[in-house]
């Protein structure tokens, strides 16, 4: 069967429409059937590519599990972050995820939690009682110091400007390729020349990361594994490897959880009753671990079922095939969306409820229906790292203070769900 025409302009079809409003775009468009096609664009580097969009969580499930078939093509983000785990393919993959496993290991954790503790107390420490903050950006300054503290033995301090420029400068541009042709880098249009600024600004905090630990002790973290992994810093193949790992996480680790907690806060916020649960379990717990606070915890999940950070992913057929009954062909870039499996009525029941008890009753949907981290062979690797970070920074913000929003946050979905409008918060008792 051929792909449900998703209706729009000729060839671009819904394209125009989904880089204008991608989340209203996909709603509307997956009325029209389970796999539906959204139109025709053009890359430099990948060349024509059909985007469809796939719907049912059991066709999510053939898609994401069969990686031999359905594989990445992330090489409109490669400008940024290189060929690293997140954007890479095939054997390469395979090989950089084996070499990285070992620092999200089990083993890891507790080092993990410490470095979440430390940075989240020193940033709570800056929050006043009856004084107001913009969540978002506390968000993520903070997501990026533990980042930088878990994986690279820093701190964010001086860096924290400059890798928020350097994201600011690049994320736009790569978020509007993926959807509408664009020009080749080498052409020096101005959105080109602001891409290569602000990726200059990421090359810059990278050599600084790498210059920091050359000068002191060696560390058993992810930092570490990669220098030893590339060890030659003068061949530029192993510089260049090392370059991509360390932007790839510091974006693939930041916004991802910095928005996952501004959404989770805001959920708290519109529920008065869910907050104060939450507020007396991490106020009468003696841990601040997940185990310690099962419904903090909880509160984390169903935030990150309503606002999943990371809304939209894509797999390409790597030849003529089908997924399920439908006709997929080589080259289809595949989209799947956990705004959309996250809001099935049949999966989720009174979905557009933050209802976090559902996270502590046996889960009733379909493996493939709650998807924040993806799925398969390529599911997030910092899936435990961020419940973690999510309990955790919850557990610490709430003993302080609790925060209350002045205004309403809006969507603003690029590479991550941003939030967006005001977020300005007051912290009350
Ligand atoms: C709430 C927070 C997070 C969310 C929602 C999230 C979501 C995701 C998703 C959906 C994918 C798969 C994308 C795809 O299949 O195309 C992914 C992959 C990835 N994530 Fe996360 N992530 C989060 C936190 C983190 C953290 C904390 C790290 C690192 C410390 C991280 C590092 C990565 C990397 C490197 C990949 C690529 C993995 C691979 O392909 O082998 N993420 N993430």
């Amino acid at each position: 069967m051929k792909p449900v025409w998703g209706g729009g302009l000729p060839v671009l079809g819904r394209l125009p429409e989904v880089a204008r409003d991608p989340l209203g775009t996909f709603t509307a468009a997956a009325a029209c059937g389970p796999v539906v096609d959204l139109g025709t664009t053009w890359d430099p580097v990948v060349g024509t590519s059909r985007v469809r969009l796939v719907t049912e969580p059991a066709l999510v499930e053939r898609l994401m599990l069969d990686i031999g078939r359905f594989d990445k093509d992330y090489r409109v983000l490669a400008p940024v972050m290189g060929e690293g785990l997140f954007t890479s393919a095939g054997s390469v993959w395979r090989e950089q995820r084996r070499q990285l496993q070992p620092a999200f290991a089990r083993a890891a954790h507790a080092g993990f939690a410490e470095a979440m503790r430390a940075a989240t107390r020193a940033r709570v420490a800056t929050w006043e009682r009856g004084g107001t903050v913009d969540l978002a950006a506390e968000m993520s300054a903070l997501t990026l110091d533990i980042v930088l503290r878990a994986l690279f033995g820093g701190e964010a301090r001086e860096l924290e400007h400059e890798v928020s420029e350097g994201l600011r400068g690049s994320v736009p541009l790569l978020d509007a390729r993926i959807w509408l042709p664009s020009w080749p880098d080498r052409v020096p249009t101005p959105a080109n020349l602001r891409l290569r600024r602000a990726v200059a600004r990421l090359d810059g905090v990278v050599a600084r990361i790498v210059a920091q630990r050359r000068d002191s002790e060696p560390r058993p973290d992810l930092l570490g594994l990669l220098l030893e992994t590339h060890g030659d810093p003068d061949d530029p193949a192993q510089a260049r490897a090392v370059r991509d790992q360390i932007v790839t996480f510091l974006l693939a680790g930041h916004e991802t959880t910095a928005s996952a907690l501004t959404w989770t806060c805001w959920c708290l916020d519109q529920h008065p009753d869910t907050l104060a649960r939450a507020r007396d379990e991490a106020r009468s717990a003696t841990g601040d671990l997940p185990d310690d606070l099962p419904f903090l915890s909880a509160c984390f999940q169903e935030g990150t079922r309503l606002y999943p950070p990371v809304w939209a992913f894509a797999r390409t057929a790597t030849g003529d095939t089908l997924l399920g009954d439908w006709d997929v062909a080589r080259g289809d870039a595949l989209f799947v969306s956990p705004w959309l499996l996250h809001r099935l009525q049949d999966q989720h029941p009174d979905p557009e409820a933050f209802a976090p008890d559902r996270f502590l009753r046996d889960a009733s949907w379909h493996p493939f229906a709650y998807l924040p981290f993806g799925g398969g062979p390529r599911t997030c690797i910092g899936a435990r790292f961020a419940a973690l970070e999510g309990t955790i920074v919850l557990a610490h913000m709430l003993r302080h203070a609790t925060p209350r929003f002045l205004g309403t946050p809006t969507v603003l979905p690029r590479l991550t769900l941003y939030p967006s409008g005001d977020t300005r918060v007051r912290w009350v008792g």
